[in-house]
């Protein structure tokens, strides 16, 4: 039987992408769709001829469609809001939705807990940038000096990423101490050498065409080592969800990061 799955946040660019991924899985079974923008009573299903129901009323659709599964790709606000109505109708849940707070995670876990459903919480659902974090760890402890260069679209408002920060963060806590980091005499252009967390230099460049981009470099004597991951479109965030709709309703209680259910 496959698993009903209802999709908040359905016309956002993420919540369309869940909707696509969603119906090109055999397992899954898409049964309505929620979004503050909702228009139209029904969604038209990408490359099928049917549609699902469509609401901006998260509470009438959840009683009307049953979901196993609700997945958010919404707002901080709003994704509270979804748990406090999901778990106690037995809906595990998947959220991607960024900026939770600590207390609203103990609050998820706690609603979770109370209501036997699964919740999975990850800030981020790219595989492969979580797969090059497990790695970045294991050859933190085997190479002294490391540096981390990540590439992201001209549009980003931050640097460095928010992922370079936390890859440099946990490879200097695997190592147990700071990198070396090589000073520079002179250094002609300043900035040149990047930023520095825990002994590693962190670049940004940002580019049109790029995408999400990072190049995490080791070296020791004669020999470096580079782990590289690349996401070209929104879609790279699709293995990681649809896995998470599958786990969610074997567990029970809040999950936090996709690395828990990799097995990592
Ligand atoms: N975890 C990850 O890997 C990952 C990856 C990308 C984006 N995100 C996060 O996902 C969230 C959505 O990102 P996006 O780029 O799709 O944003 P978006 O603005 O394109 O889409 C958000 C959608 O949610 C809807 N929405 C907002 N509040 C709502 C409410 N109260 N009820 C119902 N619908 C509501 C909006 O109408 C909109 O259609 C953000 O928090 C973003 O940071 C997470």
């Amino acid at each position: 039987m496959p698993i009903d799955v209802l999709i908040h946040g359905a016309l956002g660019r993420m919540g369309r992408e869940v909707v696509a991924a969603v119906c090109k899985d055999p397992q899954l079974r898409p049964v309505g769709a929620v979004d503050l923008k909702a228009e139209g009573p029904r969604l038209p299903l990408p490359g099928r001829e049917d549609s699902i129901p469509l609401s901006s009323d998260l509470g009438s659709l959840l009683a009307q469609t049953k979901p196993q599964v609700v997945v958010d790709f919404s707002m901080a606000e709003a994704a509270m809001n979804v748990a406090r109505l999901a778990a106690p109708g037995k809906a595990n849940l998947v959220i991607g939705t960024t900026g939770l707070s600590p207390d609203a995670l103990s609050e998820m876990d706690r609603l979770a807990r109370a209501h036997g459903v699964g919740i999975i919480a990850a800030p981020n659902f790219a595989l492969g940038a979580v797969v090059m974090v497990h790695l970045a760890k294991v050859a933190a402890r085997h190479f002294d000096y490391a540096e981390i260069l990540e590439m992201h679209h001209e549009q980003k408002l931050d640097a460095p990423s928010g992922t370079a920060l936390s890859t440099a963060r946990a490879m200097a806590e695997a190592r147990g101490k700071p990198f070396v980091h090589p000073g520079t005499e002179k250094e002609s252009l300043k900035g040149t050498r990047g930023g520095e967390m825990g002994g590693i230099s962190v670049h940004s460049v940002r580019l049109p065409g790029l995408m999400a981009h990072q190049e995490i470099i080791f070296g020791t004597s004669g020999q470096t080592l580079t782990i590289r991951h690349d996401t070209i479109n929104r879609e790279c965030y699709m293995p990681g969800v649809i896995l998470a709709v599958k786990k969610a309703v074997e567990l029970k209680g809040l999950t936090y990061g996709l690395e828990k259910i990799l097995g990592l």
